[in-house]
């Protein structure tokens, strides 16, 4: 409990330098193994786990059953997109098997893992499963079934699947966030972006439970959700818009969470509220098509409405944002609140329109200490650059001392901005109160051409997991890699990995 804990505020390990190895560099007194690497099969049908690993959520065995296994766990990892060069071996003239191929390397992997005598192993279990681009999903909420979506009620697949959450009943959160560019790469496979871009819902303990897209959310380049219980027992979800000049956003639920009954709130998600940030006055605007005038009245560059309805608001919610007056930002990607504050942070990954080569952390408290309120104040966290010696933050956690770790990614920049004190993509590590608040201290770097993104800890703090996403990315062909990472014995071709890191001393009480 973050509450007894109290702040620790000094890193549990002395921080390294930048570097470009190829590998996995961590302080000394770690040691991190390969867990669920790309290609590996772990399901009794022989399904093997996806490409791009991306949000981790950690789901203690005996959770429904009031336990905290820190060392038997279902794991989510999410996938979030291809290089049809490893997948398939080719760019050009990819074939319909490829192409099927590809989709079946998305979405997200259910797999069950062990804490052995030698490491971490993953372990049969009848909930190991893949949800990829072809699984049957429903639509719910107000676009549900509506013309936004093409009178859809159920569709196919879940794709770009970036960061993401863990709901207070032991459900994933998966995030789509680019899911444009598959009108054209699956081109003739039936691909509908319009069934795309939600937050979907999966429970990783039921395999029978249909994933459901939770449209009240609203449909945007979806990064994560941040989600938590407010005062009243109203669920509230922080989301960012991963885009240049594009918003933050809060939803939250019509119903109340039950703790003590598990099915009551499966539909929590269903209906809702959903609202954009304006920075600028530190107030929460709605995003309803009846209740706010603006949204009826917004017409486009030639004179005609852009909605008629709340299901066309949510499924260009974006567009609704900038409408109603929602502060465009340099590209939100992670959200997390902080355990003792109550303050919610968030990462401004860069923004190369405006120059922002190093983004930024923002933080801000909602009125009244009350996540359900209508106006919040901010102030920057922590600014990227060469005398912060970060650039790019991304995805965030926080312990439950209230540190913050976050990992970066430059990867869409280049590598000259950061030249001479980046190196590869990095773990850093953030007092956020007392004499050291803000300042970054460097916990591990990744490989090559990698991403290092999903960060969670086992409960007790001794194990955290991390993905390793796109290493050798920039790779020119099979013949030029730029990164061998995990590759299978005896080959070169690097390869997208969970990785489980010890060494950490765990969750203790001072
Ligand atoms: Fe997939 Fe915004 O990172
Ligand atoms: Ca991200
Ligand atoms: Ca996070
Ligand atoms: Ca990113």
């Amino acid at each position: 409990d973050p509450k007894t804990l109290g702040p620790r505020t000094l890193p549990p390990f002395r921080a390294i330098e930048p570097t470009d190895a190829d590998t996995m560099t961590l302080p000394s007194g770690y040691r991190w193994q390969v867990l669920a690497p790309w290609g590996e099969p772990f399901t009794a049908d022989g399904r093997e786990i996806g490409f791009n690993h991306d949000f981790v959520g950690f789901f203690p065995v005996d959770l429904l059953e009031g336990g905290r296994s820190s060392t038997d766990a279902l794991l989510t990892i999410n996938h979030e997109y291809v290089n049809s060069l490893f997948v398939g071996g080719n760019t050009k003239d990819r074939t319909p098997a490829q192409i099927e191929a590809e989709m079946r390397a998305v979405g997200v992997s259910v797999v069950r893992v062990r804490r052995e005598k030698d490491g971490w192993k993953i372990v049969p279990d009848a909930r190991n499963r893949r949800i990829d681009a072809l699984t049957e999903i429903e639509l719910t909420g107000p676009a549900r079934g509506s013309a936004a979506v093409k009178g859809a009620t159920v569709v196919r697949g879940t794709v770009g699947n970036c960061s993401g959450g863990q709901t207070p009943w032991g459900t994933l959160l998966t995030c789509e966030e680019n899911v444009d560019g598959y009108t054209k790469a699956w081109a003739g496979s039936g691909y509908e972006a319009l069934h795309q871009g939600w937050v979907t819902e999966i429970d990783p303990f039921d395999p029978a439970w249909t994933p459901k897209k939770r449209t009240a959310m609203g449909r945007f380049r979806h990064e994560n959700v941040a989600l938590t219980v407010a005062k009243d027992g109203r669920v509230v979800g922080y989301m960012g818009d991963d885009m240049q000049d594009s918003c933050v956003y809060k939803f939250v639920s019509r119903g109340r969470y039950t703790p003590a009954n598990r099915n009551a709130n499966r539909d929590l998600l269903t209906e809702g509220d959903l609202y954009v940030a304006n920075f600028g006055n530190g107030t929460w605007l709605l995003l309803d098509y009846t209740r706010n005038k603006k949204l009826q009245e917004a017409k486009d560059a030639d004179g005609k409405p852009l909605f008629a309805s709340q299901a066309d608001v949510l499924a260009d919610a974006r567009a609704a944002a900038l409408a109603v007056g929602g502060t465009p930002v340099d590209r939100p990607e992670d959200i997390e609140i902080h355990p003792r504050t109550g303050e919610v942070y968030v990462s401004l990954t860069n923004n190369s329109k405006h120059g922002n080569y190093f983004g930024q952390i923002i933080k801000f408290r909602e009125d009244g200490d009350d996540w359900a309120a209508e106006k919040f104040l901010w102030e920057v966290f922590a600014v990227g650059g060469p005398q912060s010696g970060f650039a790019s933050p991304d995805n965030l956690i926080f312990d439950p001392y209230g540190n913050l770790w976050m990992v970066t990614d430059n990867s869409d920049l280049g590598s000259n901005p950061i030249k001479g004190f980046h190196g590869n993509n990095a773990m850093f590590f953030f007092p956020t109160e007392g004499p050291n608040a803000g300042r970054a201290y460097r916990f591990a770097v990744g490989p090559r051409d990698a991403e290092l993104t999903g960060p969670v800890w086992s409960h007790d703090g001794r194990t955290l997991f991390l993905s390793v996403q796109h290493p050798g990315e920039d790779s020119e062909s099979l013949e030029k890699l730029t990164s061998s990472f995990a590759a299978r014995p005896g080959t070169k071709i690097p390869r997208p990995t969970l990785v489980a890191i010890e060494g950490f001393p765990g969750w203790r009480s001072a």
